[in-house]
């Protein structure tokens, strides 16, 4: 690890941690887009063969592209170290399968991001790994689900797409005197907004396609944890195939470096859209942590330093008026994805009708009338103009 104790600031570390991994004199690093590596001899080469995530023998193995951003964001989550994968589906995989084993249970969310869900509950049964959902904004339920067996708490705050809270404290308390490892899907707060690490949360997962990457080119996933947990999952994304290429290590590297930036303006334009919806006659109800009227927010307050600009939005007239708006705007883009500079808004409804059935959605509240919006790093006045001119045609 290249960190200098010395230099904390988030923003310093963004740039800092990855400098001297390098290898070279150039201040832009350069794309080590090969497959493999050699050795200059047997012994060498033998020795390689076999070490824990060598930077420098096959590229499934690792690469120094990932080197570079697994240091930075290991010190920016406050962790030992961390992995790199190709999505982050690749990472939740390998987080969650590369930990458990027939007759393991898993205590996990009713509401996950689509792809966890499918994997929580399609796949893991299947290997014979029993799953309990719980309601994530209340504690009592995730008390009563543990059990002798329980393996591993799953969570994601805030959550995609309605932004409840989990209570990152009271899992922590719960899980480290039975021993159960806790995993959190960091993506919509990044460790900008919350560092779950901090509260003793094991390892922290994300789909680094969002914020980390920040431009939508890049598909990306991370796991930060300790070294031993780093290299455990480790082992089974080798076997997974997750593997992430050189020139999208190099493109999240670069999105890393101005994370502390984007995130901030992210912030102040998601509090802004969020406060303007919520007064909006044709609108019914706007999730949003940072709002007063958030019911956990004084939770999110106390866990998070800022509210992301993740936020959903329930419409008066359900699915006719969510399409409409999604129609009528200009600036805000229909496109799957989030966390980039551009603002994206989808209807989660239609988007995970193949992932969620009617039964899983009208269960965890994802309504026809519900519209999810990632909110860009444009101009505030010119986002609400949008937003405005497109609730009008509603
Ligand atoms: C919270 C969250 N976690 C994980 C994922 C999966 O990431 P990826 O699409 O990079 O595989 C997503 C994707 O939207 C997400 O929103």
């Amino acid at each position: 690890m290249s960190e200098d104790k010395d230099f904390e600031g988030f923003q310093t570390r963004a740039i800092y941690t990855s400098k001297l991994l390098n290898r070279t004199s150039a201040i832009s690093p350069p794309i080590w887009q090969t497959t493999t590596f050699s050795a200059d001899t047997a012994e060498d080469f033998a020795e390689i063969a076999v070490a824990n995530k060598p930077s420098e023998f096959y590229t499934r193995y690792g690469n120094p592209n990932h080197e570079m951003v697994e240091a930075t964001l290991a010190s920016l989550e406050g962790g030992q170290a961390a992995l790199v994968t190709g999505s982050g589906m690749g990472a939740i995989f390998a987080a969650i399968a590369g930990q458990l084993k027939a007759g393991d249970h898993v205590v996990a969310q009713q509401n996950h991001y689509a792809g966890a869900t499918s994997l929580l509950r399609d796949i893991l049964p299947r290997w014979g790994i029993d799953v309990t959902y719980v309601d994530q904004t209340s504690n009592s339920e995730f008390a009563d689900a543990i059990r002798p067996e329980t393996r591993l708490i799953y969570v994601e705050t805030p959550v995609n797409p309605l932004m409840q809270i989990t209570d990152l404290e009271f899992i922590v308390d719960l899980a480290k005197p039975r021993g159960i490892l806790t995993i959190c899907d960091n993506t919509f707060s990044t460790p900008v907004n919350q560092l779950p690490l901090s509260y003793g949360i094991d390892a922290v997962v994300h789909s680094a396609t969002k914020y980390i990457g920040g431009h939508h080119d890049v598909t990306a996933g991370a796991f930060v944890g300790s070294k031993d947990l780093v290299e455990k999952v480790w082992k089974f994304a080798l076997v997974a195939g997750a593997t992430l290429s050189p020139f999208d290590g190099w493109l999240l590297l670069r999105g890393l470096r101005t994370l502390g930036l984007r995130v901030d303006r992210h912030n102040r334009n998601g509090l802004a859209l969020a406060s303007f919806l919520e007064t909006h006659p044709k609108v019914s109800r706007v999730h949003y942590p940072g709002l007063a009227s958030h019911p956990q927010h004084e939770l999110a307050r106390s866990q998070m330093n800022g509210f992301t600009g993740m936020l959903s939005v329930e419409l008066r007239g359900g699915y006719a008026a969510a399409d409409r708006l999604i129609s009528s705007l200009k600036l805000a883009t229909r496109a799957a994805s989030l966390g980039g500079f551009e603002t994206l808004i989808v209807h989660p409804a239609s988007m995970w009708s193949l992932q969620l059935s009617q039964q899983v959605r009208d269960a965890t509240g994802i309504t026809d009338g519900l519209v999810r919006i990632s909110v860009g790093l444009e101009d505030e006045p010119d986002l609400i103009r949008d937003f405005q001119q497109a609730l009008d045609k509603v």
